[in-house]
């Protein structure tokens, strides 16, 4: 079956077929399959059946797999692969499960380089449910006005592991894991390389403030963002099957987790990190 690679909606994301994974692509696929990926942000691979070693092979064709932070459950025989799953509980006392990740959020953001993109491979499923969104960050960029493109030029933003701004209340975190997150600071627009254009670098639960505005300013510029890019032009539901392996990419996107399935119906996803350089600023 030749490779065909069609959109999966107007505003960002196509999907790939008649690829197997399990055998390397040759290098004419590969270099299409990372094009693919570039220009259009998400990349859905379908009908894959692959053991994390292999998902391993497969991420690599886009870049180096970052090591997984504590949080997520490692495997052993590929321990840059990481478990996502419904199963898991937050231990604050009451054992309550968790869908991770439902606000808007890039991944990582509170790190100086912050991954370039990330794997999710579906495992299991539940009936219904569980669809992962995303937002064309570079569209919502040329969609603001001149004025306030001119406005945020040159601003940068402080990421926090947990900002003030959050609207979730998690566990309070030790001195030590404190230490090891300090606050970092990134272009508020950032250069994506592969398309040549700017995006706004934007992730609900980490934003702190704009570094050269005042707090009522900068909070009100932040939401005043949040408003603008979270309209459904900029946007694509992923309704998952069971067998895709969807890539996105970091530094132009966010996405979202949605928990609107039942919690006694599983959802297991493999997980890959790859990494990413220092956000470049906007060119303007
Ligand atoms: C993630 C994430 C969304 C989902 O893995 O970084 O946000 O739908 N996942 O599981
Ligand atoms: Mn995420």
């Amino acid at each position: 079956m030749p490779l065909v690679i069609d959109l999966l909606s107007a505003a960002l994301g196509v999907e790939a077929r008649g690829l197997d994974l399990r055998q390397p692509p040759d290098a004419d696929t590969a270099r299409a399959l990372v094009a693919a990926f570039e220009q259009n942000s998400v990349l859905c691979i379908r009908e894959q059946r692959l053991s994390p070693a292999q998902l391993l092979t497969v991420a690599k064709l886009f870049g180096t797999p970052k090591a997984q932070v504590n949080k997520h459950q490692q495997l052993p025989d590929a321990p840059e692969v990481a478990i996502l799953s419904s199963e898991s509980r937050v231990s604050d006392g009451r054992e309550t499960r968790l869908v991770q990740g439902t606000t808007w959020h890039t991944d990582h953001s509170f790190t100086v380089r912050p991954p370039k993109a990330t794997l999710l491979y579906a495992v299991r499923l539940p009936e219904s449910g569980g669809d992962t969104s995303f937002c064309n960050m570079r569209a919502a960029y040329a969609a603001l006005p001149t004025s306030t493109r001119e406005r945020i030029g040159g601003l940068n933003a402080v990421h926090s592991y947990e900002s003030s701004r959050s609207p979730r209340k998690m566990m309070r975190r030790t001195t030590a894991e404190e230490a090891q997150s300090p606050d970092v600071t990134h272009p508020l627009v950032r250069f994506h390389e592969p398309t040549a254009s700017n995006a706004l670098y934007l992730s609900t639960t980490r934003l702190e403030r704009i570094v050269e505005l005042e707090r009522t300013a900068s909070d009100a510029l932040l939401d005043e963002l949040m408003v603008h890019v979270d309209q459904e032009q900029f946007v694509y539901h992923h309704a998952w099957q069971a067998g895709d392996v969807v890539i996105w990419d970091n530094r132009c996107l966010m996405h979202h987790a949605n928990a609107d399935f039942s919690l006694d119906q599983p959802r297991l996803m493999h997980r890959v990190l790859i990494e990413g350089e220092a956000p470049l600023p906007g060119r303007h």
